[in-house]
């Protein structure tokens, strides 16, 4: 209509999970953004899950007609390690959704990635991986002439002041594909990067979890997923809430002005004994090298959730 901005076209690539599912009802649920499609990959659990999870929110969401395209089901050259203890067997654990109806759209995620790429007009696409970044490196690797047409990429992944999460020194999906990630920071893209620093900031609370519970089915699964996900964290850092990470990447390019950050470098750790996966972001900048991230420190977590119950509350009422 008239005097709209253009919404901004997005690919998320997701390993539901959770907090990816929160991210994905909130790109969903929100005008400023076109979701071209989903481009799943094996990490938070087995691809065989993630892609049947991915479909169930989609349809949860009221949207069927969404391209959903498996992709890559184990790391480009290690063996999978998946997260059950956080997100339980099926991934999706917390809520009971039904089989999903709609089917897989034809073709892999890489070459769906690819198509979609050289087919956009270039720097119009925004790729959103919030699991390990194996889909992403194999389509830059299989057809780097895509990489100058990607607008922006904004991954949740790594992390500085705190460090790790799967491992002392590593955040999950980063740790999951340490090769992959390094091809994606030293892609050229350019990107912006949500790590567990930023995204521990961003902790449920009980009022809000009681705001979801209290609106339609959508609101109520939110609540239950996070009911079920706030377990894991609580015991291990005695917090009252859960990090909602993955849903800070779509926060980003809704409201980045809720966000801070600095443009610094950052590598990858893809040798170390102990510090596999590691995010070496250089914040003090003290190692000289070219800076070729925004690497995202701190939220206005009240004005995150308050985005959050806006645009879900809005979902449910639009697919009530
Ligand atoms: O470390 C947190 C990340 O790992 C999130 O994306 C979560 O969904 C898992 O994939
Ligand atoms: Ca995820």
């Amino acid at each position: 209509s008239e005097g709209q901005p253009i919404a901004r076209k997005i690919i998320i690539d997701t390993d539901p999970g959770q907090d990816d599912a929160v991210a994905i009802l909130l790109a969903l649920a929100s005008p400023e953004i076109e979701v071209l499609g989903l481009s799943v990959v094996a990490g938070n659990v087995p691809l065989h899950h993630t892609q049947r999870n991915a479909r169930m929110i989609c349809e949860l969401a009221g949207r069927p007609d969404l391209p959903v395209h498996a992709g890559c089901d184990a790391p480009l050259q290690r063996k999978l390690i998946t997260a059950e203890h956080v997100h339980g067997k099926t991934g999706l654990d917390g809520v009971t959704l039904p089989e999903p109806a709609m089917p897989l759209a034809p073709g892999h995620a890489v070459d769906f990635l690819i198509e979609t790429l050289r087919r956009e007009k270039p720097g119009s696409v925004t790729l959103v991986p919030i699991g390990p970044l194996t889909n992403i490196a194999t389509a830059f690797r299989r057809a780097p002439d895509i990489v100058p047409r990607v607008q922006e990429i904004v991954l949740m992944g790594g992390a500085y002041f705190e460090v790790g999460n799967i491992t002392p020194t590593a955040e999950f999906n980063i740790h999951v594909d340490p090769e992959a990630a390094k091809i994606v920071c030293a892609s050229g893209a350019p990107l912006t990067v949500m790590p567990l620093d930023v995204t521990h900031r961003a902790l449920t609370s009980r009022a809000w979890v009681e705001g979801m519970r209290a609106m339609g089915r959508i609101g109520q699964a939110v609540a239950s997923w996070t009911d079920f996900f706030e377990r894991y964290d609580r015991e291990k850092y005695g917090s009252q809430g859960a990090p909602l990470h993955d849903p800070c990447t779509i926060a980003w390019l809704l409201k980045p002005e809720l966000f801070t950050g600095r443009y610094i470098n950052v590598e990858i750790e893809t040798q170390g004994e102990y510090t596999l996966g590691m995010t070496v972001a250089d914040w003090w900048r003290v190692s000289g090298r070219t800076p070729n991230a925004t690497f995202i420190r701190d939220v206005d977590a009240d004005a995150f959730f308050a985005l959050l119950t806006e645009r879900i509350g809005d979902l449910d009422r639009r697919s009530g």
